[in-house]
This record gives structure tokens, sequence and C-alpha cells, in this order.
């Protein structure tokens, strides 16, 4: 939950949002807090939307907004754009989801397998919480074994197996060579809690210790490449080797949640990035070309528990797994993804990231801006991000005003600095950002 905002600011917000209160007014009424997705709750409440066109969004009240968010990362083609809308037009006339499968789904599959060649075998899902969600149950039937790692910080979606030690409070947290599992929330029974095992992310000495710790019970070690949820902090290259090796010298399925960087931080990921196949991995978000899709595949051995012909299997169904809508808006946006959009993706990413750090520092505040390719995030610390507890060395009061003070500026990143570059953007539209950071920054010092 993000803290409140200083005061001043809010009802600044609420005057200039009156048909956005409205409706979350109304929402209130029948959502539990007015919400049904958490990230995009913010107080004192979010900007209802009417439309989107490329990497703008207008909300109720007639703003135009700058959008460095993308549905947290998963249009990097932005909204609305005219190849998907013709791929997603077409499929509709023909009916959205039948009792049947279609050949969109080999397709996809296959131009999945081209630019992830791990993925031998591939299941599709609506989302990327399946996707996680499967890729244990997939590591676990394969073990038999019923422990998971996964990394202090690292969210992985809707997934009982790993809301662990997401979002834990550092007074709570432990040792930071060996972080204590703590619950996300009620929900998460003490069964769940004995079955995992928290590891430092970038800590290579420690998580080796772990893992070989407790190498006889582990179904597998579940990695984001680069953390995306706490701040886009990547990995070391060292780091992720080192993980590939301890893994596959213990016979553990190394799982990469590649929901944010499956084709987003290169043509192939973060596994093409890092030089690094994982056994298993899970997509989401820019898999459905802006739809709902996520995708769960890997190792044709462990991927054959799924095989529907089978009488001892993992039953796997969906109503709308493998929607034709959705896996044809992702073949619309495969083809999309040229080496020279990566480029210029990459090129604006970078652009971002240095004038952020050069306005913080010439505003003399205490900042850092990590990146990886088109993805960014500002943290307001003086300490070096490398990790969830350094991440968490933040002034996160500093941090909510200055997204507020941006959206009231129209421009959109997320409370907690995330933000990314889309296909229709140039520099000019980095460099408003730059310049409304700038007003920003300097309005909130002068309070
Ligand atoms: C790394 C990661 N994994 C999994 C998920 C869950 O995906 P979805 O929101 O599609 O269920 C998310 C969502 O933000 C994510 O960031």
């Amino acid at each position: 939950m993000p803290p409140e905002a200083s005061s001043d600011l809010i009802p600044l917000y609420l005057k200039r949002n009156p048909r956005s209160q409205e409706a979350f007014e109304k929402a209130k009424r029948i959502l539990p807090g007015g919400s049904t997705r958490d990230v995009i709750f913010y107080p004192p409440y979010p900007l209802y939307v009417k439309k989107g066109k490329g990497c703008r969004i207008w909300d109720l009240d007639g703003h135009e907004i700058l959008d460095f968010l993308n549905n947290y990362m998963s249009l990097i083609l932005g909204h609305a754009h005219p190849k998907i809308v013709e791929a997603v037009k077409a499929q509709v006339e023909d009916g959205t989801a039948y009792s049947s499968p279609t050949e969109y789904e080999s397709r996809l599959g296959a131009a999945v397998q081209e630019r992830m060649p791990s993925i031998r075998s591939i299941r599709f899902t609506n989302s990327g919480s399946e996707a996680t969600t499967l890729a244990l149950l997939a590591a676990k039937g394969f073990t038999k074994r019923k422990k998971v790692a996964k990394f202090e910080g690292a969210h992985h979606g809707t997934n009982e197996a790993t809301m662990v030690s997401t979002t834990p409070s550092l007074k709570d947290a432990g040792n930071p060579e060996e972080p204590k599992p703590i619950p996300d929330g009620p929900h998460i029974p003490n069964y769940i809690l004995e079955n995992t095992v928290v590891l430092p992310f970038n800590n290579s000495a420690a998580s080796e210790r772990l893992i070989q710790k407790h190498r006889g019970e582990l179904a597998a070690v579940m990695v984001e490449p680069i953390l995306g949820s706490n701040g886009i902090i990547p990995a070391e290259q060292d780091f992720i080797s080192l993980l590939r090796e301890v893994t596959e010298s213990n016979g553990i399925p190394l799982i990469f949640d590649e929901v944010v960087t499956g084709f987003r931080v290169s043509r192939g990921g973060a596994q093409e990035h890092y030089g690094v196949a994982p056994d298993l991995t899970a997509l989401g978000k820019n898999l459905g070309g802006g739809l709902p899709a996520g995708a769960f595949g890997g190792r044709e051995d462990i991927m054959a528990q799924f095989d529907p012909a089978r009488a001892f299997r993992i039953p796997h169904s969906g109503s709308f797994n493998a929607n034709p809508v959705s896996l044809r808006a992702g073949l619309a946006l495969l083809d999309e993804l040229t080496p020279s959009l990566y480029e210029k993706l990459d090129e604006l990413g970078a652009y971002a990231a240095r004038g952020l750090r050069r306005i913080f520092d010439e505003e003399s505040v205490a900042v850092q801006v990590t990146r990886a390719a088109s993805l960014f995030c500002v943290h307001f610390t003086s300490e070096d991000v490398v990790d969830y507890r350094s991440a968490m060395s933040e002034d996160s009061a500093r941090k909510f005003n200055f997204f507020l003070g941006l959206l009231l500026n129209d421009v959109m990143l997320a409370p907690r600095g995330l933000g990314c570059i889309s296909a229709p953007m140039s520099r000019r539209e980095v460099e408003t950002l730059l310049q409304k950071t700038v007003a920003t920054i300097r309005y909130l010092k002068e309070r």
C-alpha cells in the first residue's frame, strides 16, 4: 500500500479528477476497496481511463496523459496499435472461443520457440499467474518434491506457492544471508511457509549454500532474472550462471519467470540476454499482444506430464486457454518486434535513465535509476540498488509524491517509480518526461 501523499497534492488531485472520484465511489459499493487489481490502486483513488491510443491515455476527466506504464509493461506497441486491432477484429468476427483448438496455438508456440529455444514444448494460459502456478506444478510432479525456492522481493503473481516474502518488512525479514519466509497475507498457511526457501537476490554465495542445504527437497528454483515489481533490478551475469550450475548439478528444475521480461528486454527475453537456458519458463504480459494470455513451457520430459492421453497426468484445462483472439494478437505483436525496434526501445530506455539520473543529480536529490532495456525504475535512495533490501532503503513517501506530482503533470509512471518505453515513443516523449520531472521535483522542493 503506498503511503499517504503529502496533504497539498491530494486536494489538487481531488479537484482535478471529480469524474474518476465518482467512478471510484460507485466501484466501492461493489468491489472491496473499490478495486479488482491491487497494483493499479493508489490513494486517494486511481484515474479511470476512457481511451488509449499510441503512448497516450485519456481519463474520464478529459486529461491526456503520456503513458510510461503501458498496462504495467505489457503493451510494448502501445495502445490500439493498428496491426493488433486488425488481428483482433478479424478473429472476433469469426468467434472469440470454441470448444476446439485452432491452428493459432501451434503457430504462436512455434514463434515463441524460435525466440526462446529452451521452450521445446508449451501450453497456454490466460495470465502470468496461471503460468507460474503451472510451471511449479510441473516441477513438483516431475521431481516428486514439495519445496520451492524463490527470491526475496520477487512477485510471481497470484500464486499460492510463491506468495511469500514478496514485500516483507525488513524488521521481520531476518538474516539477509538466510531470509525468513514471511507470508504475503493472511491466506498463506504454515505449510506453504515450511515449504518455501527464500533466497537473497544477487547473492551467489548465500543462494548456493541455501540451495545445497535443501537440495534433496527442492522441486524448483524460480527466479525472475530481472526483478520487475520491486524495481527493475537486473541479476548479475555470474549470479544467473551460478543458479544454472547449482540447479543443474543437483537435478533441480530452474524456472525463469519471464512474464515481464519475455519479448521485452530482448527478442528472446532474459534467457537470450543472459545466454542461460532454464528448464521451464513462464510467460504473460506482452505474449497476448495486449490481450489476456500466458504460457509455460520448456523441457519435453517435464511438459509431457500434461499430455491429455496419459491416464495419470497433471490435469490442465481452462475455458479460455489459447483463445484465438489473444493468440492472433500475440502473433501480430511478434511480427512487429523487429531487431531495429528493440534497438530503438533500448536506446530510448538508456536516454530516459541517463536523463533522469542527470536531473536528480543537478537537483541534489538522492536517486538511483535502475534499467533493463526499455524498462526503468526510479529509487529514492543513495544506496546502490541490487536486491530487495537495498531497494527498501528508499524514501517511499517521497517517491509517492513524485509519482502523484508527475501524474498532475499528465505523465504516468507507477507509484513505485517504474516506467517503460513503448514503440510509439520517440525522444520527444522522453524529453517531456524529463521536463515534467524537473517541474515536479522543483514543485515538491518549494512546498
Ligand atoms: C514477474 C511476474 N510474474 C507473474 C505475474 C503475474 O502475471 P498476471 O498479472 O498476468 O497474472 C506478474 C504480474 O505482474 C509479474 O510481474
